[in-house]
């Protein structure tokens, strides 16, 4: 690769990376499997080792990924990471080298052979568990402080949520050492994660897209009664070799066992390759049967006095290496292919297959990612094709079955225009997607920029798929701007629209007003400014004239804005409509400055942990902003600590139950009101029925 295309990949390769690396530990969030993850950081290493003048220490090559409590995430709770304290760790917690291949197992094995140099050694096999590392310290027996892995350097101090993990014990018996650190994984068990999310998508309240990431939210819910619900377990498997005297790794964990600490029992110890091999082919199959996530084994040179020989690089110890197993596979029939032009115009085919079982759920639908995927698959309608989770929610294709493939199976021909306008596609060289170029007329990418307007994450505006069409469609609304327009007669023109129905989306688009900078910069819709990198703006740049005056050079120093988005940006603001649309947008009264959240309205609510249930006349989303606002707290379930259970129109039994055994009161939507200084009581909710059935709070999703 010549040296310029090397740059370009390199700065690509550290972007996504990061970003990848930010919804994974910060937001609790991931969109890219830990394998395609791996494979960048990979390359991304390879191209910094053959072209050493563009290593940089700040590269994620270097990095440990960090969870330290940042600016609320995507996937974060109400409740959740609102500022924990951040502690120095007395040993730095680094990761581990990863491989897929066992031909790199031995390469790990010839490595420390030579460190070692004839010294003998063994090896300790381990599970890997897939949750959130922790550090916890103990004093005479006492558990006295417990940090989240943090950057490595420093953790989030989470020992208040830690007390409530029923498996970690306060107290320790028998034979400890005076003071000591050991460490292991949070882990929320698949039946508690179920449960969770049942109850979660029945609060209307976006679900966790793994147990791992669960784990992590839950472990940093600002109230611990809340922690102690969520039947967390904990399994430790590390005490650095620096804190006790032991001449093993297995001997330090045998006798961590017996002063009462949860200890994995699954470890073997092995002497050569030969039986590391036996322990993951037993692994891979029997892992499935476990009660929680694992995602691969860990190999670690037994013998302490050998670990302190080997060391450490930047960012993980020499004397330990983790195989990660593939992510489950499914196999099925691929039925047909559709082609989805999205909201920047990118055509996207989406495969239709078979239904299928895969890690719990059924799959009907997988991406297929673009023209040149399927040339690689080389793929036809009616093959068997082997599907896999990505980001964990989205499936995707990897792989066809050959000899499944029946005769008459038909090529399947990208489309040269655009299937919803005609529209020939585009591709520029660097992209590997097909765009429609019809940015301004094609339907597809019109809707989609309103449904992205109005999602929740954005401007929170109740209208779903079907409103937006019938705004498409009848012209009543088109862009952005054009919803603020929208008068009460004019949605009652519309079909299935009623009184109260319309009352309630205007009111959702007057609360959209306050909405705070940095989620209408991500509103937007921006190329490549997701929701993170839109809160970065924000803050860096403070309103929106001053980003769009901002220079490339200006762009590209804004922390993790890197050359593509940096361009995207530029771009966006050279287009006089955008502009216009921006203009329409202020005159309409929506937050164009001011970074962070809003401001405090008061503190009646001071020191209360108010849990919400049911439908109100506003999101339910909008709801918890209020309670903040006033300097409450949003809970999640019911416990001791909660002020008052806040319920709308059919609440949750479970909860009102709850109330009852607990003696906690029940608020209505008025009587809360009334509690807020200044702000006029709403009147009743609507019943459901009176809603147009296309008036509904969802996102659009692919799948
Ligand atoms: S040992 C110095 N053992 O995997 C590194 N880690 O990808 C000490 N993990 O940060 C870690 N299971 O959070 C170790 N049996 C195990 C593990 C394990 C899971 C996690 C841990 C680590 C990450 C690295």
């Amino acid at each position: 690769m010549e040296e310029k295309a090397a740059k370009i990949r390199i700065d690509e390769l550290r972007e996504t990376l990061r970003e990848n690396s930010r919804r994974y530990y910060v937001d609790n969030a991931p969109t890219m499997s830990d394998y395609d993850f791996d494979q960048l950081m990979h390359e991304l290493e390879r191209l910094e080792a053959e072209f050493p003048q563009f290593d940089a220490p700040d590269s994620p090559t270097h990095r440990v990924g960090s969870d330290l409590d940042a600016p609320v995430g995507a996937n974060a709770e109400s409740g959740a990471r609102q500022g924990f304290v951040q502690r120095a760790h007395r040993y730095p917690m680094l990761s581990l080298g990863n491989t897929y291949s066992i031909g790199e197992i031995e390469e790990f094995a010839a490595r420390a052979d030579k460190a070692l140099d004839g010294i003998p050694f063994t090896y300790s096999c381990e599970l890997k568990f897939d949750g959130t590392a922790i550090c916890l310290t103990y004093r005479d027996g006492k558990l006295v402080q417990a940090l989240t892995r943090g950057d490595g350097v420093q953790g989030d101090d989470v020992t208040d949520n830690v007390r409530r993990i029923a498996s970690i014990p306060q107290q320790l018996k028998g034979d400890f050492p005076k003071e000591f650190e050991i460490r292991g994984e949070i882990l929320m068990p698949y039946a508690a994660f179920d449960a969770l999310n049942r109850e979660r998508e029945a609060q209307e309240e976006a679900p966790f897209a793994n147990p791992r990431n669960a784990a992590s939210g839950s472990l940093k819910l600002t109230d611990p009664e809340e922690v102690a619900h969520r039947g967390l377990i904990c399994t430790l498997y590390h005490i650095p070799a620096e804190s006790i005297q032991f001449d093993s790794h297995s001997q330090a964990l045998d006798a961590a066992a017996s002063w009462g600490l949860p200890v994995s029992t699954d470890r073997r110890l092995c002497a050569d390759i030969a039986q590391i091999k036996e322990y993951i082919d037993h692994w891979d199959t029997a892992r499935k049967f476990l009660p929680y996530a694992t995602d691969g084994i860990v190999v670690k040179i037994n013998e302490l006095a050998c670990q302190r020989m080997l060391g450490y690089t930047a960012k993980s110890p020499r004397w330990a290496v983790a195989y990660k197993f593939k992510a489950e596979e499914a196999c099925t029939e691929l039925l047909s292919i559709d082609y989805q032009v999205g909201r920047t115009g990118a055509v996207t085919p989406v495969a239709n297959l078979a239904p299928v079982q895969l890690s719990g759920t059924v799959v009907k639908r997988a991406t297929l990612n673009n023209a040149d995927q399927m040339a690689l698959l080389d793929i036809r309608v009616g093959d068997w094709v082997f599907v896999e989770k990505g980001g964990e929610i989205i499936p995707k294709i990897t792989g066809i079955d050959p000899a499944h493939r029946p005769a008459d199976a038909a090529q399947p021909v990208f489309p040269d225009k655009c299937p919803d306008c005609g529209t020939p596609l585009v591709k520029a060289e660097a992209e590997a997607k097909w765009f429609c170029p019809n940015q301004d007329g094609c339907p597809m990418q019109i809707k989609g920029r309103l449904l992205h307007f109005v999602s929740r994450k954005a401007m929170d505006i109740l209208a779903g798929e079907m409103t937006v069409d019938q705004f498409y469609e009848t012209g009543l609304a088109r862009t952005p701007a054009d919803l603020y327009d929208l008068t009460k007669y004019q949605l009652l023109s519309l079909e299935g629209w009623q009184d109260r129905a319309a009352e309630r989306f205007l009111e959702s688009l007057e609360a959209s007003k306050q909405v705070p900078f940095e989620r209408v910069l991500y509103a937007l819709g921006i190329r490549y400014v997701g929701e993170t990198t839109a809160k970065v703006l924000a803050r860096h740049f403070g309103d929106i004239d001053t980003l769009a005056a901002a220079t490339l050079d200006q762009l590209r120093e804004v922390a993790d804005v890197g050359e593509i988005t940096a361009r995207a940006i530029v771009a966006y603001f050279e287009n006089p409509a955008h502009r216009e649309q921006i203009e329409r947008l202020r005159a309409a009264g929506l937050r164009f400055d001011g970074a962070g959240q809003d401001a405090a309205l008061s503190d009646v609510l001071a020191g209360k942990t108010i849990v919400i249930s049911g439908n109100f006349s506003i999101s339910r989303e909008r709801m918890k902003d209020l309670i903040v606002a006033h300097g409450g707290k949003a809970g999640s379930s019911v416990s001791g600590a909660t002020a008052f259970l806040l319920a709308g129109t059919k609440p949750g039994p479970e909860k009102l139950r709850k109330c009852e055994k607990l003696g906690i009161p029940v608020v209505s939507e008025g009587e809360f009101r009334a509690m807020l200084p200044d702000l006029p009581e709403a009147g009743a909710p609507a019943p459901e029925s009176a809603q147009p059935s296309g008036a509904n709070i969802e996102e659009p999703t692919l799948f």
